[in-house]
């Protein structure tokens, strides 16, 4: 089968943890540290705004902590988000609103947005779908004009940029997923970006028991006694990634500018492959000064032929999907709205197999099929 997500490790991955095995410390220390410093100084920022956890998905739930997210307070999220974001919001016992999405790159507008704010908006979590940076800057102007926070869901973003920013860095806090699935990985991991240093340390007290000494034991034998002793501020988790995780992430980042590459590539070949295929929307360009990540590569045909698309390219040995299918229609948010473009997006929306260890002949494959999926569909469709 050609996967959808695809992590690519090797030797360089293998002797990086055979590295850390062979040093008498395999939890939270220097390759942490050193993964840590290699992100920040990608993102163009420091390195006391940026803490690493087990999760992305745990770094959002901190997130909702840091900025201390209470029952009765509303956060805006697009409809097509991740479900961990939406539950780190609901789990504060406040309420996810969702809003409605451009139909063509599914990101919201800064009307979408705008049209879903309350007084009791506290705040927007917002995803950077497949890796394009979407109104970032707009939305990130409005935040702050209304005076509520933003939290940047940069899992898809890992590189992209809007006129030299990173995404993830425009908002309070941005977040970023270094699962088996996604571009660089650490297989299991994430990234805290906080704006303000002082948010970050906080954060890393969270990560970690909110025990008030956080730098080290090294630094504790140094110091104290009794160095078993501590002290604590919050009653938190444990939420830290630890060197062997952080040794695959840090040769990952090195290979992450080849794996961008690539992914253009690939970009560029499904366009030529499919630009003909009558009924198909490829992705739009990119605006000016916008860089994205080539995360997701995403196709749009009639609702009507989309599943049965999906399911012959399954049977020719492709997976593909929807990514993310929406949260108002989640039962468990309890959301009543109707948000027409999200839906017709999410029938209309599909995902190609989209890593960089994809061979041109895979590429060619996948979009031979896809070719040959929706003209079959089409007939089918116009015969009944
Ligand atoms: C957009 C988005 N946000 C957050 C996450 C959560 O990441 P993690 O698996 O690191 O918790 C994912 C995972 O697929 C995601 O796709």
């Amino acid at each position: 089968m050609i996967n959808v997500f695809q992590p690519s490790l090797g030797e360089d991955e293998l002797s990086a943890v055979r590295e850390v095995f062979e040093t008498s410390w395999v939890g939270r220390g220097a390759k942490v540290a050193e993964f840590e410093n290699a992100f920040a100084a990608r993102l163009g920022s420091s390195s006391d705004q940026v803490i690493s956890t087990n999760s992305c998905t745990e770094a959002t739930f901190l997130a909702m902590e840091l900025l201390e997210l209470a029952p009765g307070q509303e956060v805006v999220l697009p409809s097509v988000s991740f479900v961990g974001a939406a539950n780190a919001v609901a789990a504060r016992g406040a309420r996810p609103v969702f809003c409605d999405v451009d139909e063509r790159t599914l990101n919201p507008t800064v009307a979408d947005i705008e049209a879903v704010l309350t007084p009791a908006t506290a705040g927007v979590l917002l995803l950077h779908y497949g890796g394009r940076p979407g109104w970032i800057a707009e939305i990130a102007e409005l935040c702050r004009e209304r005076g509520i926070w933003l939290v940047e869901d940069a899992a898809n973003a890992q590189a992209s940029s809007v006129d030299g920013k990173a995404c993830g860095t425009f908002g309070d806090i941005g977040v970023w997923s270094f699962d088996w699935g996604k571009i660089a990985v650490s297989i299991d991991g994430g990234i805290l970006h906080a704006r303000d240093p002082q948010v970050a340390a906080r954060a890393e007290k969270l990560a970690y028991f909110g025990l008030e000494q956080t730098s080290g034991y090294a630094e504790a034998f140094r110091s104290h006694t009794r160095w078993w002793e501590f002290e604590i501020s919050s009653f938190s988790r444990r939420s830290i990634m630890n060197d062997v995780q952080a040794a695959i992430g840090v040769v990952q980042l090195g290979r992450l500018d080849e794996f961008l590459a690539r992914r253009a590539d690939i970009g560029a070949a499904y366009a030529a492959g499919l630009a003909d295929v009558p009924e198909l929307l490829l992705p739009p360009e990119l605006p000016a000064g916008h860089v994205g990540s080539h995360y997701i590569y995403a196709v749009q045909m009639p609702a009507e032929i989309r599943d049965q698309v999906a399911r012959e390219m399954f049977d020719r040995g492709i997976y593909t999907t929807f990514r993310y299918p929406l949260l108002h229609k989640v039962k468990a948010y309890g959301s009543t709205v109707r948000l027409p473009r999200a839906e017709r997006a999410a029938a209309t929306t599909l995902c190609l197999p989209m890593h960089q260890a994809l061979s041109d002949g895979d590429v060619e494959f996948v979009s031979n099929a896809l070719a040959k999926a929706v003209d079959n569909n089409l007939d089918n469709n116009t015969a009944h």
